[in-house]
């Protein structure tokens, strides 16, 4: 059982909570802020109620201290989206810091420095993990985005302090993919795409049982293909993972299961080369396949209108592309339009979500891209089960 953040009295007492602030940057400037945004309401909850919160993140994969992976472009943001002066410390342990969060008062909010600057952090090292837990008296973990990783900051110190909870994120992350596990309402339809085969299986092996209909686009769906006899040019084929594929269609076959892949396509030489509308499942010798064709959009619609839960990861095709992104976000059209539950796996899909500026439209886009997968494969996230009392 998780504890939620909200049964804690937390008035008076130091709060550290580990949020996933890992958000791309450019010049100095965060542009995409979604995992910012989405940590506000168990940063605002704790604030509200009287603690004093201590706010820490890592950010990029650095090997030790680097200026350009310094928090304090995420800082600036959460301070103009929460309207409060947010104190950012040089470090994240050590003599400073600990005075910093002496000083700290009831209502104020310190935000600790990258906490991967130090490798101990990624190390699970037991003596930076007690280091971090000596600063606080409550530990919330809502940094759903970095569960699947077991460093000092989402497990180590989980245990070293006296009470511990899960924010609000981490509590509605799991509570809607655990739902896309356990009981989705029926139909339900789960759309997969992305470049790699190999990326999805587990997923697509705990979903096939599960599922009415499952979609499958992206490059992978060339491995499907090929796996069913089609020819496919010279799309991407996944060669080791054909026999994969094949065993999935064949699942999906008796389990009455409507697997889907893709009808049509918009192909090309290479992905410089002008676009080629290809109207049939096979794609011609000498190109390949970069999204799904218009037949296939509307197959795909209609399938996610009927739906009552539709789980969506990966793209459909090379969405980067403009010329290659019409399938991809027709689909993100075609979920905002659906009255049932939509769910948006983290990572590309997020993006793409965010860029056609449907965001608000979805019942719940992830703010894990690894995590939603490893949790989607049936597979316990460390972070949360360190969360468990
Ligand atoms: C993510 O962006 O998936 C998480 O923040 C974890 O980051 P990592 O893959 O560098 O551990």
């Amino acid at each position: 059982m998780l504890r939620a953040i909200d049964r804690l009295d937390v008035a008076g007492k130091r709060v550290f909570i580990r949020v996933d602030f890992n958000v791309p940057l450019a010049e100095g400037r965060v542009t995409d802020d979604a995992r910012i945004r989405a940590a506000l309401p168990t940063v605002r909850w704790a604030l509200d109620h009287g603690a004093k919160v201590i706010v820490a993140s890592h950010l990029g994969r650095p090997k030790g201290p680097d200026p350009k992976l310094s928090l304090e472009p995420a800082g600036m943001r959460l301070s103009e989206l929460l309207d409060r002066d947010v104190v950012l410390a040089d470090d994240c342990v050590g003599d400073g810091v600990k005075k910093l969060v002496f000083d700290l008062r009831e209502g104020k909010l310190l935000l600790l420095e990258n906490l991967r600057f130090h490798p101990e952090e990624e190390e699970n090292a037991p003596a930076f993990a007690q280091a971090l837990a000596s600063l606080c008296d409550v530990y919330v973990n809502d940094a759903f985005g970095t569960a699947h990783r077991a460093h000092a900051s989402t497990v180590g110190m989980a245990r070293l302090v006296p009470e511990r909870a899960a924010g609000f994120l981490m509590q509605k992350e799991l509570a809607y993919l655990g739902k896309v596990l356990k009981d989705p309402e029926k139909p339900f339809v789960a759309l997969l795409g992305g470049a790699k085969v190999s990326d999805k299986i587990k997923v697509l092996d705990q979903l096939v049982g599960r599922v009415d209909a499952l979609l499958v686009g992206g490059a992978m769906a060339y491995t499907f293909l090929r796996a069913g006899g089609v020819a496919v040019g010279k799309s991407r084929v996944e060669e080791t993972k054909i026999a994969v594929a094949a065993g999935l269609l064949d699942r999906a076959r008796k389990l009455g299961v409507r697997l889907i892949l893709p009808l049509d396509h918009v192909a090309a030489a290479d992905p410089a080369a002008p676009a080629v509308a290809v109207s049939g499942s096979a794609v011609p010798e000498g190109l390949a396949g970069f999204d799904i064709g218009p037949r296939t959009i509307e197959a795909f619609s209609a399938e996610i209108a009927r739906a009552r839960t539709v789980f969506w990861n990966g793209p459909l095709g090379l969405f980067e592309e403009e010329r290659f992104s019409a399938g991809t976000f027709a689909i993100a059209r075609a979920l905002a339009g659906c009255a049932g539950t939509t769910i948006v796996g983290g990572g590309d899909s997020a993006a793409a979500v965010a860029r056609a500026g449907l965001v608000e439209k979805m019942s719940h886009v992830s703010t894990g891209g690894g995590a939603s997968l490893e949790f989607l494969e049936g597979r316990e996230l460390p972070g949360v089960k360190a969360l468990e009392s």
